[in-house]
C-alpha cells in the first residue's frame, strides 16, 4: 500500500547552481566532438590513463600552489566520515602525476597519457564558468623541448582543423622562466605596485602580498591600466630559458603556426614553468580560454617522484563544444535517432513472440536499434513509430504456430512506404540487405 507521504506530490529538486545536466541530444554533440579528439590523440602516441575524482586535499595544495585562486577560493574540499580531508579535483595534472609516480609509469618510458572527466571550481557561475565542468587533459613526460612544446600545439592545430574552428581561435604564448626567474620577477613586480597601492582597491593589497603574478587575471580596467607598465617577465628569464623560447618561436615560424606572444600570460597554477599558452576565442564572452597548458619539469620531484620533465594542456569540454556548435550547425541541429526497426504488437498474445523476434534481430544485426512497443495500441504504435522516424516496422500475424516458425511477419517499410509479407528465417537476410545498403 503507498504510504501517505508517498502519495504526495513532492518538490521537485533542482540541480546545483553551476552544475549542468547533459541531456541526449547534447551527449549526441561531445561524443561526435570527442571521438575526434581521442582520434587524433591516439595518432600522437597518447594513451588513456583514468584518476579518481576525488584525492588528498594536499596533493592539490602541494601541485597546484597554497595562495592559487583555485586553492584559496575555489575547491569542494570536506573532511570524509573518517576525517580525512579530501577535495573533489579541480583539475586533472596533479592526478595524473600521482599516478604516474604511483604506478611507476615515468621511468620505464616517456608516457604520453590523457584523461576526461569531470573537475570542480567553486566559481562564480556565468556562460562558459561552471562548477561542474569538463576537460580533456593530456601530459606528456620526460622530455625538456622545445621540440615536444610545439608538437603539442600541432596536434591541438590538428584537433581544431578537424572540427572546423581553426579561424576561431588564436594560440597566446609566454615562458615564465624557472622559479628563480619568478621570484626575481615578483620582487620587481611588488616594487612597481606599492607605488600604485594607495590609489588601488584594498581587495588588491593582499594580492600584492600574496601572489602579484594573479592579478594579471583581473578584468578590472583601472587595475589592467596600471599593469599595462608594469615590469614584464621576459625581461627577467635567464639566458637557458630566453634561448628555449626563442626556439619554440623558431620553429613555430618555420611549420607556419600563427601566435601571439603575450607577457602577461602567467597562468594560474603554481606548477608551470618555462613555455606556458593558452587558447582564446572572441566567440564565446569573457570566458575565453578554451585550450590552456604548459611545462611543469617541477612537478614530479615536487610530489615525490623522481625529477622529470612535464608539459601537457587540457581542453575545456563545454567551451569547445559551444565554440564547436556556433560555427558549425551542423552539430547543433544533430537529432537523436531513437529507433531503426519498431516492432509492433497486435494484443498481448505476441509481444512474448516480438521479444523473442528482438533478439534474433539484435543478434543478426546488432548495429540497429530495435525497440518493441508494449503498451499502446495499433493505431498509436505506427504513429509513434513514425515520431521516432523508424524506417522499418514489423508486426506479427496473429494467426500462428507455438514454434514461431510459421509466423508470417508484415514488414512496413516507413520510408519508402513498400509493404511485404515474410517468412520468419526470411527476416535477418532482408535487414541485413536493408541496413548494409
Ligand atoms: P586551466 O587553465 O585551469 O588548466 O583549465 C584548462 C581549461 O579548462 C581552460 O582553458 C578552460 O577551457 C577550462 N576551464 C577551466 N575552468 C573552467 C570552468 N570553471 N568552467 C568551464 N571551463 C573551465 C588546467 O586545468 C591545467 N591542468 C591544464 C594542464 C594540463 N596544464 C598542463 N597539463
Amino acid at each position: 500500500m503507498i504510504s501517505k507521504s508517498e502519495s504526495k506530490v513532492q518538490k521537485y529538486i533542482k540541480p546545483v547552481r553551476g552544475m549542468k545536466d547533459l541531456i541526449p541530444e547534447k551527449v549526441i554533440i561531445w561524443n561526435i566532438i570527442e571521438k575526434i579528439l581521442k582520434n587524433i590523440l591516439n595518432s600522437y602516441g597518447y594513451h588513456e590513463i583514468r584518476i579518481p575524482v576525488v584525492e588528498y586535499t594536499n596533493l592539490f595544495k602541494r601541485a597546484i600552489g597554497e595562495s592559487t585562486d583555485v586553492i584559496e577560493k575555489e575547491t569542494y574540499s570536506f573532511n570524509d566520515r573518517n576525517g580525512r580531508d579530501l577535495t573533489l579535483r579541480p583539475e586533472g595534472t596533479a592526478g595524473c602525476v600521482r599516478a604516474s609516480i604511483e604506478h611507476r609509469l615515468l621511468y620505464h618510458h616517456n608516457p604520453r597519457l590523457w584523461y576526461i572527466g569531470p573537475m570542480f571550481r567553486n566559481e562564480r557561475p556565468q556562460k562558459g564558468r561552471y562548477r561542474q565542468f569538463h576537460q580533456l587533459g593530456c601530459e606528456v613526460f620526460g622530455d625538456y623541448g622545445p621540440y615536444i612544446d610545439v608538437e603539442i600545439l600541432m596536434l591541438n592545430m590538428r584537433w581544431w582543423k578537424a572540427l572546423g574552428i581553426t579561424k576561431q581561435l588564436r594560440l597566446e604564448i609566454n615562458s615564465i622562466g624557472s622559479l628563480k626567474n619568478r621570484i626575481n620577477y615578483v620582487n620587481h613586480l611588488v616594487k612597481y605596485l606599492t607605488f600604485y597601492k594607495k590609489k588601488l582597491d584594498k581587495k588588491y593589497h593582499q594580492r600584492i602580498a600574496n601572489n602579484p603574478l594573479r592579478l594579471f587575471e583581473s578584468k578590472d580596467p583601472y587595475l589592467k591600466e596600471i599593469l599595462r607598465n608594469a615590469p614584464t617577465i621576459n625581461n627577467y628569464l635567464d639566458k637557458s630559458h630566453v634561448n628555449h623560447f626563442s626556439q619554440v618561436c623558431v620553429l613555430l615560424d618555420k611549420l607556419n603556426i600563427s601566435y601571439h606572444i603575450n607577457y602577461h600570460l602567467l597562468r594560474g597554477l603554481d606548477y608551470y614553468n618555462n613555455t606556458v599558452f593558452e587558447w582564446k576565442t572572441d566567440k564565446l564572452g569573457t570566458q575565453d580560454a578554451v585550450c590552456s597548458g604548459g611545462r611543469y619539469d617541477y612537478l614530479v620531484e615536487i610530489l615525490g617522484g623522481e625529477r622529470k620533465p612535464g608539459i601537457g594542456f587540457a581542453v575545456g569540454l563545454e567551451r569547445l563544444v559551444a565554440l564547436v556548435e556556433s560555427v558549425n550547425a551542423r552539430y547543433k541541429n544533430s537529432t537523436l535517432n531513437f529507433a531503426d526497426i519498431y516492432l509492433i504488437n497486435q494484443g498481448t498474445q505476441t509481444v512474448s513472440r516480438l521479444l523473442k523476434l528482438a533478439e534474433l534481430i539484435r543478434d543478426g544485426v546488432p548495429e540497429v536499434k530495435v525497440l518493441v512497443d508494449y503498451n499502446n495500441s495499433y493505431k498509436k504504435q505506427l504513429k509513434y513509430a513514425r515520431k521516432l522516424s523508424a524506417r522499418i516496422v514489423i508486426e506479427i500475424n496473429d494467426n500462428v504456430s507455438d514454434d514461431y516458425k510459421g509466423d508470417n511477419l508484415l514488414v512496413n517499410n516507413l520510408k519508402s512506404g513498400k509493404k511485404l509479407s515474410i517468412k520468419w528465417d526470411e527476416v535477418i537476410p532482408y535487414l541485413i540487405k536493408l541496413f548494409h545498403n
